[in-house]
């Protein structure tokens, strides 16, 4: 934890990402009494925005569903100020580095602790990274940095990336004896915060059952899935450069996969965590065009919503896909032969990211009707962990029923929060804890996994096929699923 007096600054905190992410993730620990005592919140960003009117877009975006959150949240704003300058000029920065001395006067003597947030867009990751080095880094304190996605298009773009930020910015957890000019970076993949992905490593390593049954003898498949109602709406811009596999599969859906596929680890140390995870993802070959489909939303079938290309950001005839099945393979002992399908897409019929895992069938079974077993991990919304299985229709018959076993949170522990991940990754980021955060060499394994065929679809112009918005994606998708030898519990 940190000791000493902390300030916050929120770099890009005029844009959507800390409207919408980051300051409601800062309220919540706020509120929780999480926040260190007299921590002050600084936004910094190019738009000439007065205080006043800074707080009401940050009061206009919260949700507060009472008087009472709304008193702490203006209690809050008091912690918030904001000051405007550009990315690129030391003299802006000297004006920050005042603001943030004058907060830090406010505390005792003392460690000054400093917590950059990068909520910025990939092109100004640079320059912003060293105008801090050279102007805000605090001597007398720790220095943290967190830094959003995309980490890069690729992976020599991802490598050149992490070489500028390296001399400015290291990975290492503990740095003895304390070199202050050494900030440390944390790189949010925000779903390494969503609860139920952190619970993935409990359900795994915390329940003898699931351990003994983990493997290539029992699992037949892994069904990894996030689907958004929503199209692109106003990000064109930005969601054309990178697509679909850049923007969630490379990292959101690799990173489930990576911990429902790791090794135990050898204690819950983040280095020993990730270690795992490294390992594993270093056991997937690249994707292959064979293992994937691509599609691209159009109109709506009652024409109410508009197709991706009807986006006035989007460039006309763009092959960029919003949606993408992929299958990944592991070449490990445990895991050899069963395939990892990962989909992902924009505009579909429902919002929601769970991860399947399908079992084989039951060998000598006797039953007339007894499908497979099939554990779900609703991760979002309302979360859930169910298992299928196979059970005695009550009555004087043996006819079976397929039900559940079911742990679904509202009605489990319906008097709990769940926090938002980004309460919990920032609350990471104050204690120094790295365990949900993506390292270097991950960062790295994760992107051989995708290069090479996003390659392959820049350079070939692949053509994505069409879906409509508001349905289940590219019609060969089930097909596409069954070939892998998924089946659902109904066609048995
Ligand atoms: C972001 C993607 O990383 O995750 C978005 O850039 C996507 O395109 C978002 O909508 C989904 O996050 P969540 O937490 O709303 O599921």
């Amino acid at each position: 934890q940190l000791t000493g007096l902390t300030t916050i600054i929120v770099l890009g905190a005029s844009g959507d990402l800390a409207k919408k992410k980051t300051y409601p993730a800062l309220f919540g620990l706020y509120r929780n009494g999480l926040l260190p005592e007299g921590t002050t919140i600084i936004g910094y960003a190019r738009s000439s925005l007065s205080l006043q009117e800074f707080h009401s877009r940050l009061l206009d975006f919260a949700k507060l569903p009472n008087d009472q959150i709304k008193g702490q949240f203006m209690e809050f704003l008091k912690h918030c100020t904001y000051i405007s300058g550009q990315y690129d000029k030391d003299e802006d920065y000297r004006r920050l580095n005042k603001a943030v001395e004058e907060a830090e006067l406010t505390g005792e003597d003392g460690n000054k602790n400093r917590v950059f947030y990068m909520a910025l867009p990939p092109s100004v990751f640079i320059p912003v990274a060293h105008g801090i080095k050279k102007n805000l880094y605090s001597a007398k304190g720790i220095n943290r940095l967190i830094v959003e996605k995309p980490f890069g298009m690729d992976l020599e773009s991802s490598r050149k990336l992490g070489r500028a930020l390296a001399p400015l910015w290291k990975e290492e957890e503990v740095c003895l004896p304390f070199v202050p000019e050494k900030g440390i970076t944390y790189r949010i993949d925000h779903y390494l915060g969503k609860e139920m992905v952190k619970n993935l490593l409990i359900i795994r390593f915390a329940n003898v059952f699931f351990g003994a049954i983990w493997n290539r003898q029992s699992i037949s498949n892994v069904q990894i899935t996030f689907k958004e109602k929503i199209g692109t709406e106003g990000r064109g811009g930005y969601f054309d450069e990178f697509g679909i596999i850049r923007d969630v599969m490379q990292n959101h859906l690799l990173q489930i996969l990576s911990i429902v596929a790791m090794e135990r680890p050898l204690s819950l140390n983040s280095e020993d965590v990730r270690d795992e995870k490294v390992r594993v993802l270093r056991c997937i070959p690249p994707v292959k065009m064979d293992d994937v489909i691509l599609g691209q939303y159009t109109k709506s079938e009652d024409g109410t919503k508009p197709g991706y290309l009807d986006d006035k950001t989007v460039p006309p005839g763009s092959n960029c896909p919003t949606f993408a099945a992929a299958t990944l393979w592991i070449n490990n002992e445990r895991w050899e032969g069963v395939p990892f399908i990962l989909k992902c897409g924009k505009a579909l019929n429902e919002q929601k990211t769970e991860i399947r895992v399908q079992f084989q069938n039951v060998p000598g079974n006797v039953f007339k009707n007894a499908p497979r077993n099939e554990l779900v991990i609703r991760v979002q919304p309302g979360e859930a962990v169910y298992m299928k299985m196979t059970n005695k229709l009550p009555g004087l018959s043996m006819d079976t029923v397929i039900s559940e076993l079911d742990l679904t949170y509202h009605r489990r522990f319906s008097e709990l929060n769940i926090p938002d991940a980004y309460e919990a990754l920032i609350l990471d980021v104050l204690k120094g804890d790295h365990s949900n955060f993506v390292r270097n060499d991950e960062l790295d394994a994760a992107w051989k996994v995708f290069t090479p065929i996003l390659h392959q679809i820049d350079n070939e112009k692949i053509n994505p096929v069409p879906y409509a918005y508001g349905t289940r994606g590219p019609e060969k998708l089930d097909e596409f699923v069954a070939s892998y030898g998924f089946k659902r519990a109904s066609e048995e």
